[in-house]
């Protein structure tokens, strides 16, 4: 009895830290409700360019990108080749890479190795083909997860929203090794600041000492953060240079470079 008790107090005192905190500060991964339409949904009559952008943040992670469930358990088309378990197999940059190059990228070694090719292949196929590979055994995508809308949008997204990251990357030892600093501090100062301050350590998504700031990444992963400054980050608030020039977020890229990582 005064086990239960208890028990019945840790929940109630639970629920309410947990409604002090949603209602108190909102934690830079969420958005405010106001918002939700930008991140989750899309517009009446959308361009070009945002559904590019929208396929870009599918492709990232679609759970996170439409508000669906994330996937229990990993994905059975994931290769017994590959080191990885769980709902990270269910995207599409597990198996495809952030460079789009798969098995002849980045991911040709290392912990995110599957032995699965590239998407690069398919830029400027028709959006009804690549619908069809992206409905076949190796992706076992329900409608309950990405409906057939959304799915053209990775499709317009593959055949058309496609870069060439060997553009600005080093391949060999994944660094950016291209673009003019000075213009992409202007654009940085001016659009990521807002969010993200003049030295990119206003957000962080490291834990404890750990810090992961936009310079920290801009180092370790280019061509991870390349793929968001084109797309955005899946789930949460922020903008992207889709509608400007490549070199703009090449630029934006040599001097995220030189920002503090926080080690
Ligand atoms: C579990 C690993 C895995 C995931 C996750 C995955 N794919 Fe694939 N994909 C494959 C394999 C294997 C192939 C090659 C065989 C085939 O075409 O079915 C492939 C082929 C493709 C191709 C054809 C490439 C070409 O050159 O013809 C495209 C395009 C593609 N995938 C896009 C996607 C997209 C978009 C997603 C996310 C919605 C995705 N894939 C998720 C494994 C995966
Ligand atoms: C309107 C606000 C906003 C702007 C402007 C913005 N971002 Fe972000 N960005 C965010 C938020 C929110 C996150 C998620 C942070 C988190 O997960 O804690 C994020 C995440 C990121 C991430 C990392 C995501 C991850 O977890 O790997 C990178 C890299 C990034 N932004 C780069 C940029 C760059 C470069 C620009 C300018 C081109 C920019 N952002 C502009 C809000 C913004």
């Amino acid at each position: 009895m005064e086990r239960k008790l208890h028990l019945g107090f840790a929940v109630a005192f639970t629920a309410i830290a947990a409604l002090a905190v949603s209602t108190q500060s909102l934690s830079a991964q969420e958005h405010s409700e106001e918002a939700y339409g930008y991140v989750h949904e899309s517009p009446n009559y959308p361009s070009e360019i945002w559904t590019l952008a929208a396929g870009g943040r599918i492709y990232d992670k679609w759970w996170d990108a439409l508000d669906r469930d994330e996937p229990e358990g990993s994905n059975p088309a994931y290769p017994v080749t590959g080191q990885k378990s769980g709902s990270t197999t269910w995207r599409c940059k597990e198996c495809h890479g952030w460079d789009y190059m798969g098995k002849d990228g980045i991911y040709s070694g290392g912990s995110h190795y599957t032995g699965i090719p590239g998407i690069r292949g398919a830029e400027g196929s028709s959006v009804e083909a690549i619908l069809v590979t992206l409905r076949n055994e190796s992706h076992p995508y329900t409608q309950e997860m990405i409906t057939d809308v959304e799915m053209a949008r990775v499709a317009l997204f593959v055949s058309r929203g496609q870069v060439d990251m060997t553009q600005f990357l080093d391949m060999e030892n994944r660094k950016v090794n291209a673009g003019n600093a000075d213009r992409g501090r202007e654009i940085f100062q001016t659009i990521c600041a807002a969010c993200h301050g003049f030295d990119g350590r206003m957000l962080d998504w490291g834990s404890g000492d750990e810090h992961n700031f936009v310079g920290t990444e801009a180092v370790d992963v280019p061509d991870e953060v390349m793929h968001k400054v084109l797309s955005a980050h899946p789930g949460v608030q922020m903008i992207n240079l889709r509608a400007f020039p490549y070199s703009d977020a090449i630029d934006v890229m040599a001097y995220a470079a030189t920002l503090p990582t926080g080690e």
